[in-house]
């Protein structure tokens, strides 16, 4: 069975940006049965950007195997776990840094994105920060993560497509140096993500506060979606609306409403017989009856129990990695 292997950064509670663009595909590819499935949290990327502030790296690392729990991921069909908690992805990833030529580092197109990122947004911090051989090694990092559990496909969205191809590009110089076969090419797996936007029309960002968590409240939730961007031509409540110019809540309605409603929104704007207050007020609560199944099973998890099941996924994913490590270094005729 082809092995699928794919990671999120530890950066908070997860919002719907996240879960339909990545999380909502991974528990479809667990559950198609087609994969062995190794899905895990990405903590020492996280550092990458963040490395001086560690204070709630801990509490998000639970909070986001909550997210994925309760969404679906499901222990018994994937390996969960934490990167840090596999030593031996380090071990890999220094020795991939041996056989990758900095030129290959140095031309990540998503190197401005990180140093952007470590400044937290704020441009005049952006000049002070260096850019940090943690930085420079992300790509080869991710390499080491996938080729751990010798992934031959990555599920990721498309902003990674240049990571990918550099982990294809040491992947086949390893092949090729020791004269081998051991790796296989990882090749991602792009999610087709519908177009939905943070409450501003911008991309759903925790850091621009756009964003709905999975774990909101009902209240939370309504109170974000009343002040979702709508068709900003429509001004007073009898001007008929445009759902193609209607930038947030309309296309919510395309994801999680079924044809009938959709169409009953389209029909009731264009004739504006819906206004957008209560439109929106409709939305909420569409998307709330579809993430109380999950936020209940959110709630029903101790910290404990999420411990144990971590516990128990790094144990698995730490046999696989002991097994490639032990394999590689046969192949390079290491001590
Ligand atoms: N860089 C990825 C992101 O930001 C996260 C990631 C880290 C990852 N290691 C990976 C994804 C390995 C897939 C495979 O989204
Ligand atoms: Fe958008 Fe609904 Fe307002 Fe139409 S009525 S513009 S679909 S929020």
């Amino acid at each position: 069975m082809t092995n699928l292997v794919s990671g999120m950064r530890p950066t908070g509670k997860l919002h719907l940006g996240h879960y339909l663009g990545v999380l909502r595909n991974w528990i479809d590819l667990q559950n198609s049965q087609k994969y062995n499935c190794f899905f895990f949290i990405a903590d020492w990327h996280s550092l990458t950007t963040k490395y001086e502030d560690t204070s709630e790296l801990k509490n998000n690392i639970l909070e986001i195997t909550r997210d994925f729990l309760a969404s679906g991921l499901n222990p018994e069909k994937s390996t969960i776990y934490i990167q840090s908690a596999i030593p031996e992805i380090a071990e890999l990833h220094l020795l991939l840094s041996m056989i990758t030529p900095n030129n290959w580092a140095e031309r990540d197109p998503t190197l401005k994105d990180l140093v952007k990122a470590a400044a937290g947004g704020d441009e005049a911090k952006e000049a002070n920060i260096s850019l940090t051989y943690g930085m420079l090694g992300y790509p080869i990092l991710q390499t080491a993560d996938i080729l751990t559990f010798k992934g031959a496909l990555v599920p990721v969205g498309k902003d990674q497509e240049a990571h990918l191809e550099m982990s294809r590009e040491i992947a086949r110089r390893f092949n090729y140096i020791f004269d081998c076969e051991f790796f296989a090419e990882p090749k991602p797996l792009f999610t087709d993500t519908p177009l939905v936007h943070g409450i501003d029309g911008r991309k759903m960002s925790k850091s621009w506060n756009n964003d709905i968590k999975i774990s909101a409240t009902e209240e939370e939730t309504m109170v974000q979606v009343k002040k979702m961007i709508t068709d900003t031509q429509r001004i007073k409540r009898s001007d008929p609306g445009d759902v193609e110019r209607c930038l947030v809540p309309f296309p919510y309605y395309k994801v999680f409403a079924n044809e009938e409603i959709i169409a009953q929104v389209k029909q009731e704007c264009e004739t504006a017989s819906r206004g957008c207050i209560d439109c929106k007020k409709q939305l909420a609560e569409i998307i709330n009856l579809y993430f109380k199944p999950i936020r209940e099973r959110r709630a029903n998890f101790s910290d404990e129990q999420i411990k144990d099941i971590l516990k128990n996924g790094n144990q698995k994913a730490r046999l696989v990695a002991q097994n490639t490590l032990k394999e590689l270094k046969n192949i390079m005729k290491l001590y």
